[in-house]
């Protein structure tokens, strides 16, 4: 039986060793959280990383991983050390996460890392070939495997190889600065589809396309050399299932309340309101922005003093990478410096937690705040958005999401805003506190219905619906 093989950076589990035994935890992020479900119900395989250098591990112990790994569906890429400095650290998260994200100032460009980029590349493309039978598909994910899709091309030319990249695709004035630009977008075209979360994103490489390889593009097919390569833009979904219903648990009475549930519902009343944010912590997500914002609030909305708290949510992410670094102490100054500007005996307005939190924490959040408030500079997406509308299983609550943020693209029932404008910022806050229950129940009903529809499951299938759509026009069954 053909096999579909989803090839990532990151596993869906993470591995780390604790007190000499091996621990496994879900792997945080969009592209982990969306795919598992499309994974848990496919007969594939999983291919990427484990999470931990090879060269920790001991001949006795990598076999274990290995097992653990096995028996999740999953196949582990060994990177050492060195490739996670050089590749993931490095060329990944130092060159292009900064340069598609619009951060040109953050971006480093070093010739030994876009070495190591490409030899880490090769590596999990051998992985491939060696699970690759006849007939399977390959599903590639993300801007750390760019130069995957030809690799896998030039060995198997029969392989149907879809890609979908998580984050924006930046403008070509900003594209064309990368020093590397032909390989990156030559690697690319090794698929046979290639997604996007927007249209946006879809129509900047495009223009990369015809700019940089002077290809021809006609609407949005692309040909190269003999082939046909289809672009078209699939906005993920989540699992909406798996959310709604996790709120519906956590709302019996019959559940007994976790800690932080009571811990937040004491903050809980007619005049008391919750706001709560989560995000990797990441330059991208403006979370520093978003303090100043919410300081700019209470000085300018003092009758707020006392009747809201900013709940914030920062799971760690990429702490060996300086400017990670640099905003996590940024972060801690600026909510320690805010908190001690206002914070009164019974009140203190931030409640910051830097940690990885289990999801029955991250319901308890979501059901828990009056106000969501997903402000990021710039995001592929945005799942946690998401989220937090199917969780609103009365319909109530208000959702503020960053213009820059893919999923506003969807969501135009949230109160969107620029999170640049602390005025802004500010105004919709207000707006949002005190927004009659009516007019949240009707913008939560129209979100919620939307997420319903075109949740995760819906995504990938018609990703691999356009997919298999390739393959037909391969073999000529399609007459352009
Ligand atoms: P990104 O992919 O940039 O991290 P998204 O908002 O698209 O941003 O996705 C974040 C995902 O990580 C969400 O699905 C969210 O539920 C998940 N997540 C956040 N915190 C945790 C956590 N502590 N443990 C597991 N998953 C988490
Ligand atoms: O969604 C973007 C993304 O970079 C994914 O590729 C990744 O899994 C997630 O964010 C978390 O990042 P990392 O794998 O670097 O921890």
């Amino acid at each position: 039986m053909n096999k579909t093989i989803i090839v990532s950076n990151r596993l869906p589990l993470q591995v780390s060793i604790q007190e000499n035994s091996l621990e496994i935890v879900p792997s945080v992020g969009g592209l982990a959280t969306g795919m598992k479900s499309v994974h848990s119900e496919g007969n594939g395989i999983w291919i990427g990383w484990s999470g931990i250098p090879e060269n920790d591990l001991s001949p006795d112990l990598s076999k274990k991983v290995q097992t653990k790994i096995r028996n999740e569906k999953c196949v582990s890429v060994p990177l050492t050390s060195q490739d996670i400095e050089e590749y993931y650290e490095g060329f990944s998260n130092r060159a292009l996460w900064p340069l598609f994200h619009y951060f040109m100032e953050y971006t480093e460009f070093e010739q030994n890392e876009w070495d190591a980029y490409k030899r880490v590349n090769e590596n999990f493309a051998k992985v491939v070939l060696e699970n690759l039978e006849d007939g399977d598909t390959v599903w590639v994910h993300d801007y750390q495997l760019l130069l995957l899709p030809q690799l896998i091309k030039d060995q198997k030319p029969n392989t149907t190889i879809g890609f979908f990249l998580h984050i924006p695709f930046p403008s070509y004035e900003i594209f064309r600065t990368f020093p590397w630009r032909e390989e990156i977008l030559k690697g690319m075209l090794g698929s046979d589809l290639l997604g996007f979360h927007t249209y946006d994103y879809e129509r900047h490489f495009l223009s990369s396309i015809k700019r940089i390889l002077r290809l021809e593009v006609q609407f949005n097919e692309i040909n190269y050399h003999d082939r046909t390569i289809k672009v078209d833009s699939f906005p993920m979904g989540i699992d909406y299932d798996k959310f709604y219903n996790a709120a519906l648990e956590h709302q019996k009475s019959s559940i007994e309340k976790s800690d932080l549930r009571k811990r937040l519902e004491e903050h809980m009343s007619e005049d008391k309101k919750l706001i709560l944010s989560i995000d990797r912590m990441d330059y991208t997500k403006g979370i520093p922005n978003r303090i100043k914002a919410f300081e700019y609030f209470l000085d300018n909305y003092p009758e707020y003093k006392e009747h809201v708290r900013l709940v914030m949510l920062a799971v760690p992410s990429r702490s060996n990478v300086p400017q990670y670094q640099k905003l996590k102490r940024e972060t801690d100054e600026l909510v320690g410096r805010i908190n001690g500007k206002f914070a009164t005996v019974s009140w203190t307005p931030i409640w910051y937690f830097y940690r990885s939190l289990p999801f029955d924490d991250l319901i308890d959040l979501y059901i828990s705040s009056d106000v969501a408030l997903i402000t990021p500079i710039r995001d592929g997406m945005n799942l946690v958005a998401k989220e937090y509308v199917a969780t609103r299983t009365n319909g109530d609550g208000v959702l503020i999401l960053s213009e820059m943020a893919g999923a506003s693209k969807e969501m135009n029932e949230a109160l969107l805003i620029n999170p640049n404008s602390y005025k802004d910022f500010a105004a919709t806050l207000k707006r949002a506190l005190t927004m009659p229950q009516d007019e949240q129940k009707t913008r939560i009903k129209f979100l919620q219905k939307r997420l319903k529809r075109y949740d995760v499951e819906k995504w990938a299938t018609e990703f691999f619906k356009a997919l298999e759509g390739t393959k037909k026009l391969r073999q000529g069954k399609v007459t352009k």
